[in-house]
């Protein structure tokens, strides 16, 4: 016998009107799952401008983004609704290490599932978070032990600038940022975020003082003139700012002067750590240890949204040592759900297993050396070739003012932003002739940036390269015409 329990239930066996408050919802227009995944691009374009960000179309269309569908996804490539193969070296900026859909990750998903685990237990403590912090702190060095786990890059960095301030304490709450760094866009990093790009004209914090990246006179002089300073945060690698690192002597005085002055030292690896560089942290190569970094991109595998603050154990005490203290930045309701947190687990511990690490390095090394050859081949096209590891930056002449007549009439109805930079051009051409997914960089349009899968090999590097260099053959007239023919299209 069943039991009949709701109004609706009962106005329906009785055949008598619903009272208003109990009508039944009927349910909106909705899109299925099995719909969403057989849309095709001109519907996924309209509901785009519909719901999702008009301008941003407008950037996909200029790089012939727009036309793609991915439908799979696997390794080193996506593909699209054509069948056509993508190599990518874009690489999700550094959000990829694993590739696509690596099957030991699937498999511990698929296992998680099936074993009808649970995601959130915000009550209780968690086996899935306590083994992935135990493991966070293995990988990282010194005292680097205390772990915050959120759901994004700048939620981590979020942890990372309060847990600092709390640590540094109400006499020392001014932070110092980088020019070109990019931390995030939540409020709080936005303020150590670099660019009018983001910035737009939100209110910012006022305890902020910039100094040139790498500029270890201007970071003492900072220091010294203003006891106020109490954290320093920056980028161990600039992503954004265009691939741009600092030599070991900068790191090095870097840490003296901070253990001098009592500041502490925050390196967002958010882009650049994770084994990307050849180390597990970038700032590895240097020999030194901040007092806290942040992870995230790749730390979920290519599988989920996982970010991680990791603060040394007496800064984390400082801040959130005491009963009365320890609620005051936890937990976040998404930091460490289970699944989340068991794709991140079987992800570092691939990445010791498969060598992805030392893959990056050598790997790495291997893609400079091409890319150097290039260099030398194309002078008058690439200004540099630069980086570490799987994270390479590739600058281009500005040519801006030196480019022929007869093509500035039709450079003009280019975008702002893409004018006199030959990177958009390069970059739209390798896909659409080559088949090669590249990224861009914020704040030097003239740079491409790569940050392929720690996955990649040589054979991948050959076709990059293979790709690159015939398209830099056609010469800068004929790339240049035959973006803009592109556009006409
Ligand atoms: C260095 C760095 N920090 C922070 C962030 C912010 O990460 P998310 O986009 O996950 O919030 C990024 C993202 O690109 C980054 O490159």
């Amino acid at each position: 016998m069943s039991v009949v329990t709701s109004p609706a239930d009962r106005a329906h066996l009785s055949g008598e009107a619903l009272p208003h408050h109990a009508q039944a919802l009927s349910k909106p227009n909705l899109i299925s799952v099995e719909e969403a995944k057989a849309m095709d691009v001109a519907r996924m374009t309209d509901l785009f401008k519909a719901h999702m960000n008009p301008g941003q179309l407008h950037f996909m269309k200029l790089l012939g983004f727009h036309k793609i569908k991915v439908e799979r996804a696997e390794g080193m490539f996506y593909i699209d609704q054509t069948g056509r193969k993508i190599l990518d070296f874009f690489g999700g900026f550094g959000s990829l290490a694993f590739g696509h859909n690596h099957p030991r990750l699937l498999a511990a998903r698929q296992k998680f599932q099936e074993e009808n685990r649970h995601e959130i237990a915000i009550a209780f403590m968690s086996q899935y978070q306590a083994a992935l912090t135990h493991n966070l702190a293995a990988c990282s060095p010194g005292d680097l032990d205390m772990v915050f786990l959120g759901s994004s890059g700048s939620e981590a960095m979020e942890a990372a600038i309060k847990v600092a301030e709390r640590a540094a304490g109400p006499k020392k709450p001014k932070i110092v940022y980088a020019t070109n760094s990019f931390h995030g866009k939540t409020k709080g990093v936005l303020s150590i975020t670099d660019g009018s790009l983001y910035r737009g004209d939100f209110r910012l914090l006022d305890n902020t003082v910039r100094v040139p990246f790498s500029d270890i006179d201007a970071i003492e002089h900072a220091f010294r003139s203003d006891p106020a300073i109490g954290t320093i945060v920056l980028e161990t690698v600039q992503g954004g700012g265009g691939i741009i690192t600092a030599p070991t002597p900068f790191w090095q005085k870097l840490r003296a002067l901070c253990d001098k002055y009592g500041v502490l030292w925050v390196a967002d690896e958010v882009q650049c750590g994770y084994g990307r560089t050849g180390r597990f942290y970038a700032f590895e190569h240097h020999g030194v240890v901040p007092d806290v970094t942040a992870l995230a991109k790749s730390l979920g595998g290519g599988k989920t949204a996982m970010g991680a603050m990791i603060a040394r154990r007496d800064v984390f005490m400082k801040a959130y040592g005491t009963p009365k203290s320890a609620m005051i930045h936890a937990p976040a309701t998404f930091g460490g759900m289970g699944e989340a947190c068991i794709t991140s687990i079987e992800a570092l511990n691939v990445l010791y297993d498969e060598q992805l690490i030392d893959n990056a390095a050598s790997t790495g090394a291997y893609l400079l050396e091409r890319l150097e050859a290039l260099h030398e081949k194309y002078p008058k096209i690439i200004k540099d070739i630069r980086g570490q590891g799987l994270m390479v930056g590739l600058e281009f002449q500005d040519f801006s003012q030196t480019l022929p007549m007869v093509l500035r009439p039709m450079v003009s109805v280019l975008d702002d932003k893409l004018k006199g930079s030959l990177s958009g051009f390069v970059g739209a051409l390798l896909l659409r002739d080559y088949d090669v997914l590249v990224a861009f960089t914020e704040y030097n349009r003239n740079v491409i940036r790569l940050e392929p899968p720690l996955i990649c090999s040589r054979e991948n590097v050959d076709t990059f390269i293979a790709a690159l260099d015939a398209l830099l053959g056609r010469g800068i007239v004929a790339i240049v015409k035959d973006f803009v023919k592109s556009q006409m299209g």
